[in-house]
């Protein structure tokens, strides 16, 4: 048992660094903002933003963007200062195992399995949205049986139900593209995400532009029709009211939905061993692209619960469907193609990270290294494991509904941001003269109100996606148990 806590010297980290067999460093601070941005806007902001305004909060939403921004910028600050400290693939996992040990470094690599295959599911299926309101606009429509996953999560009843449905053809076929274009190398991927980060951006500034034309202060009101709060323990509400089937509603509760949005700035650490200049530019790239983002994501709410009453907001492509009610069928046609490039931008960093995050995770030995550590000859990039994520994500979106993807990977991301500050507390304790080219202000202040900020929204999600993240995490210790611990990299050489 005890073996199971060992730590990674940060000193064999930093040497690891130097060894051969690293990715190529081509990253500089702006293509890392732009991979940051890439990974964020997304289905968050021109999907789920529709849910949380129509059950969670109604024009409130845009406090739950805040707040949601709020929490992500104390885990920024300390996922800042670990990229800073140790910048090698690998993000959170890495930082778990050099502080708190082997086990709980295989429990986060399990988790950002959440965070990164299970979320791109759940993007694929807004980009499935997307593209049906796309083809919807001509009057065209795919049959109904290849429109969506074939059941739902009934929240009041508890209970999956059918929708009488195959699969989810679009999702599945964007999933299937990235993979090819990842397998293919991250230059070609930088490059072709920059472009669509610029068309995903500029879609944005119109919708806030244009939009704020057609806003009626009026529809603002009632702002927090469902309150202000949406706190529960297990099932049990503390504060605010309850939605369908006990579920928290209000606007912490639409924080801890549109949390979703916020995700994957983090991924900027897991290009760390990527960058140019890792200690200065990997900070930028997390801070930069995650102010870009709250500003960006607060204005679009103000705008679409301004144009469209709360209630009357669609729940599959609320932004380009706000455009569709105002009338303007033109800009609902260029929000659509700009949502669904927006889209494919996040899914590609997304579908980036998982195979560098598993990378990490088969250099210490914890996964199969002759599969998950397999770098191709001339692409340079973990081509086995790539096709595995892609395999795994399209099963996913092909089957499994939207809401319920998106709120396993809500309670997995915030799980492993939590993990990620009490890192940085417990370093600054065990290594207080590592250099740290960036350090995390006003420690201990900052990773403490990360913590709590990021359980506070862990407690605002219905609460059987903590018994999901239970059992996931239960799987995860199954497999360490019966693989990882035995073969292990440090076990060999304490041996
Ligand atoms: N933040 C990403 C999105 O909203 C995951 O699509």
């Amino acid at each position: 048992m005890k073996n199971s806590f060992r730590k990674k010297p940060l000193s064999l980290l930093l040497e690891e660094m130097k060894s051969e067999h690293r990715l190529n460093r081509i990253l500089g601070p702006v293509a890392l903002t732009s991979l940051g941005v890439g990974a964020i806007i997304g289905t968050g902001i021109f999907v789920l933003i529709g849910v949380a305004a129509h059950d969670k909060a109604g024009p409130a939403v845009t406090l739950s963007f805040a707040l949601a921004g709020f929490a992500c910028i104390f885990a920024a600050l300390c996922y800042a200062e670990f990229a800073s400290m140790a910048p090698v693939a690998g993000s959170a996992y890495t930082y778990a195992y050099a502080t708190l040990g082997e086990l709980f470094a295989w429990i986060i690599g399990w988790d950002l399995i959440l965070e990164y295959a299970v979320a791109s599911a759940s993007v694929a299926h807004g980009w499935s949205h997307y593209f049906q309101d796309f083809i919807g606009i001509f009057g065209w429509s795919l049959p109904a049986a290849l429109c969506r996953a074939p059941i739902d999560f009934d929240q009041a009843t508890g209970t999956f139900i059918p929708t009488g449905t195959m699969f989810d053809l679009p999702a599945v076929l964007i999933t299937l593209v990235i993979t090819i274009v990842l397998v293919k190398g991250i230059r070609e991927s930088a490059g072709f995400n920059t472009g669509m980060v610029i068309v995903k951006l500029a879609i944005v500034l119109l919708v806030i532009f244009l939009g704020a034309k057609y806003v009626k202060p009026e529809n603002w009101q009632p702002f927090a029709p469902f309150g202000y709060s949406g706190l529960s323990v297990f099932g049990h509400t503390i504060l605010g009211q309850t939605g369908p089937g006990g579920a928290p509603i209000g606007v912490l509760a639409g924080a801890a939905m549109i949390f979703f949005a916020y995700i994957g700035f983090d991924s900027v650490s897991t290009h760390a061993e990527e960058a140019r200049n890792p200690q200065r530019d990997v900070p930028i790239g997390l801070i930069a692209s995650l102010i870009i983002c709250t500003v960006l994501y607060i204005a679009v709410a103000a705008v679409i619960t301004g144009m469209v009453p709360y209630d009357k907001i669609n729940i599959d492509a609320p932004v380009s469907d706000a455009f569709r009610q105002v009338g303007l069928g033109w800009a609902q046609f260029l929000v659509s193609l700009g949502a669904m490039t927006g889209i494919t931008s996040v899914l590609l960093v997304m579908m980036l990270s998982q195979p560098r995050i598993f990378l990490a995770m088969a250099r210490d030995g914890l996964l199969p290294k002759n599969f998950f550590g397999s770098i191709h000859e001339k692409y340079r990039t973990p081509w086995k494991s790539t096709i595995l994520t892609g395999f795994f994500v399209a099963l996913l979106s092909a089957f499994l509904p939207l809401r319920l993807l998106a709120e396993l990977v809500n309670i997995g991301t915030l799980f492993a941001f939590v993990v990620v500050c009490s890192a940085v507390l417990i370093m600054r304790k065990t290594n207080p003269d590592a250099d740290r080219p960036f350090r995390a202000p006003l420690v201990p202040l900052v990773p403490i109100a990360g913590i709590l900020t990021c359980l506070l929204l862990m407690f605002s999600l219905p609460a059987e996606n903590w018994w999901r993240l239970i059992i996931w995490l239960a799987i995860g210790f199954c497999i360490y148990f019966f693989y990882g611990r035995h073969h292990s990299i440090l076990n060999r050489l304490q041996d």
